[in-house]
């Protein structure tokens, strides 16, 4: 099959953490495609995430819901391309407070391929997690084939997701591929994720919180790894298949928690251990041998260099870390 050379994409969720990493990707590169960018701006989305591009001529920026069919409709005008990351995808928040889940994951997404088959996009991209699958015990990977076993409110949203999406390739015929990944991490995170978290109280000399034994198992990778696995399945997959992608670097969270203090020359003894999360997954790990095989993906980067590298970003930019943390006080989802 020819790759697919788009002309204008459709980046749902492209304020947020990796949304955002992939419209700086996406425009920096010299190429002729133009990028509209579709995003809520709830607490997770953040306009500076994406300010280096915002007066590119190739860039429209539009502040809108996923789950509104006439701004879905208007954003997609022209767009070969769909590239679908907008989400709510905390664990803990979709514990809390579920039903926004369901809405942005499920309804929102099953807007938008509703919308993208009625204007006859040539490809929709979905975005999808490793927590779909559940959890592992100490062997064996994540393939494809895994049943989707999720066991949070965030991660049966998102599986939701990939069944509609699934359905809307056996029903409809749409080009409709999925990827499937594992943790991210990287400059411009969520500030509620685990490595900015522990980042932000090693740097305040705090205690460093774990769930549990801290010895839950997660597969990292460079979120510039992930944004390039997504451009070569949109480019080159294989209509209605799911790519595993993973970084084959599996860390314990405490471990993860111990190299962050090793970095920054601080001691092991801020590490605490607070009462687990309910449902709490004990190890992901993928194996994405698929989309090495089938389209010449892998990562990049290695772990520990990349993580010293976020550490660094961290440190050196106290204005967005303060301003990103502002609007996740201020702001709900
Ligand atoms: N962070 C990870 O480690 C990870 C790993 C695997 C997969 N994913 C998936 O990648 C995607 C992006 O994750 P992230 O970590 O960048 O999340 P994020 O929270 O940083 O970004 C989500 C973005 O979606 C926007 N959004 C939320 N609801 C919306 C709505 N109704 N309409 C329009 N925009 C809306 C937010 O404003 C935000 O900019 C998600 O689909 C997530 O499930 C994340």
């Amino acid at each position: 099959m020819a790759e697919f050379a788009p002309k204008k994409i459709l980046v749902t969720g492209g304020c947020g953490f990796i949304g955002s990493r992939y419209v700086r990707m996406l425009i920096s590169r010299d190429q002729a495609f133009e990028v509209v960018n579709l995003d809520l701006l709830t607490y997770s989305g953040n306009p500076e995430n994406v300010a280096e591009v915002a007066d590119n001529p190739r860039y429209t920026f539009i502040e809108g819901d996923i789950r509104d069919h006439e701004t879905v409709w208007k954003a997609m005008a022209e767009c070969d391309a769909v590239v679908h990351f907008a989400a709510e995808a905390q664990v803990d928040k979709s514990i809390t407070g579920p039903e926004v889940f369901a809405t942005t994951n499920v309804l929102g997404t099953q807007i938008l391929l509703d919308e993208a088959r009625a204007a006859g996009v040539d490809r929709f991209h979905y975005v999808s997690t490793d927590e779909v699958y559940g959890t592992l015990g100490q062997k064996g990977k994540f393939t494809e084939a895994s049943p989707l076993l999720p066991n949070s409110p965030y991660s049966a949203s998102k599986a939701g997701g990939d069944l509609l999406c699934r359905s809307y390739v056996e029903t409809f015929g749409m080009h409709v591929t999925t990827t499937r990944c594992s943790n991210n991490y990287g400059s411009y995170p969520r500030m509620d994720n685990l490595i900015p978290v522990l980042i932000g109280k090693a740097l305040a000399d705090e205690s460093l919180p774990l769930y549990g034994d801290g010895k839950q198992v997660r597969d990292w990778l460079y979120v510039e790894d992930h944004c390039n696995a997504i451009d070569a399945v949109l480019r080159k997959g294989t209509p209605g298949d799911v790519y595993n992608v993973g970084g084959n670097e599996e860390r314990k969270n405490v471990d993860v928690a111990k190299l962050i203090l090793k970095h920054l020359e601080k001691p092991e003894s801020l590490i605490s251990f607070v009462e687990d999360r309910p449902g709490h997954d004990r190890r992901y790990a993928i194996d994405a041998s698929k989309i090495k095989k089938d389209l010449g993906w892998q990562p990049a980067q290695k772990f520990e260099k990349a993580l010293e590298e976020t550490v660094e970003w961290y440190r050196d930019h106290p204005e967005w870390v303060a301003s990103a943390k502002q609007r996740m006080e201020t702001k709900v989802a």
